[in-house]
């Protein structure tokens, strides 16, 4: 009997190429970049199921260029680089990778809050740089953690992991998420609209996917609504920030700092103004990468790609909608 061809997209933690392994003819990417669009259309043309990342632009056009495609898994819980009405509307589910990223990714927002907070990326530079002359009464004064009110946009899984953390510092913890309303009274934490957290936060945690609703939620005009003091962590995706009010807010002083994981675009071009900043810390989209993160990712988004392959229904399917026809 023929093994199904898969592609995954880059080589992924060896858990999950080896349940593939077993089940399936694998071809990984061989490079550490992702593979250029050409190679990848080629990679696709014969292929059953696809594993790819979020650095992959899954679209119309790539899934038509698979003419065998059964399934598509995506080694992330965030799937705006797939065209899911696209996937719909052929019929190919597409799966993800929820939940086992939510407390490491809320563990690198709050270690990017309290980086910002207590400035320990420019007290790492000054030790290094050989500044350090004497115990200061006022060096690297920073803000206060404890007693401060973080607002976090988008009370899903993440956002509540993050509310948890907040109140473990006994900070006040307060949201913007209409469908959360439960659990927020659960976790403490106030739910009001998107302009009252903007105003009333001295940390602001970003939690919300990127769709066409949040592409650049926080524009110039929200940035305004923030305090002169003000901290922004975006632990979420890149576009939901527009990078150039972003840049123009800190440098003006509007708010005060931002700690981001993402960027748009990804990565970040190394003459772009942000990184000119000293108030700005910015890593490279690492919030979900701990060992045993990644690792049960790479089961998760293998089990998504196997049971597509074997037309069952996905342990974790992100366009249901396909099996209702
Ligand atoms: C995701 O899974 O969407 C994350 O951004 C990966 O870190």
């Amino acid at each position: 009997m023929t093994r199904p061809r898969i592609c995954v997209t880059r080589r992924i933690p060896q858990a999950g190429l080896d349940l593939l392994a077993d089940a399936c003819d694998l071809r990984v990417w061989p490079d550490e970049l992702p593979p250029p669009r050409a190679d990848l259309l080629r990679a696709v043309a014969e292929v059953d199921g696809l594993l790819c990342l979020l650095t992959d632009n899954i679209d119309a056009a790539l899934m038509d260029a698979a003419p065998n495609l059964k399934v598509i898994s995506n080694f992330a819980v965030g799937t705006d680089n797939i065209d899911i009405p696209a996937a719909t509307a052929r019929g190919l589910p597409v799966g993800n990778t929820p939940g086992v990223l939510t407390e490491t990714t809320a563990d690198c927002a709050f270690a990017l809050l309290m980086a910002a907070a207590r400035r320990l990326v420019e007290g790492a530079a000054y030790v290094k740089a050989g500044q350090w002359q004497t115990w200061g009464p006022t060096l690297l004064m920073g803000q206060d953690i404890h007693g401060a009110t973080l607002g976090i946009v988008g009370l899903g899984r993440i956002g509540q992991a993050m509310a948890q953390r907040a109140r473990g510092f006994d900070m006040r913890v307060i949201a913007c998420d209409s469908a959360a309303a439960t659990n927020a009274q659960a976790l403490g934490v106030e739910l009001m609209p998107l302009d009252a957290v903007l105003a009333q936060s001295d940390f602001l945690s970003l939690h919300v996917p990127l769709t066409t609703e949040t592409h650049h939620l926080i524009n110039a005009a929200a940035l305004a609504r923030m305090k002169p003091t003000a901290v922004l962590v975006n632990t979420a995706r890149g576009g939901v920030v527009d990078p150039a009010a972003l840049h123009r807010a800190l440098r003006d002083g509007t708010i005060a700092y931002a700690a981001l994981d993402v960027t748009e675009p990804e990565p970040i071009p190394p003459d772009d103004p942000l990184l000119t900043l000293d108030n700005c810390l910015i890593v490279p989209h690492i919030a979900s990468s701990s060992h045993a993160t990644r690792g049960k990712m790479a089961t998760m988004a293998a089990a998504n790609l196997l049971a597509g392959l074997r037309g069952e229904r996905l342990p974790n399917c992100v366009n249901p909608a396909i099996y209702a026809t």
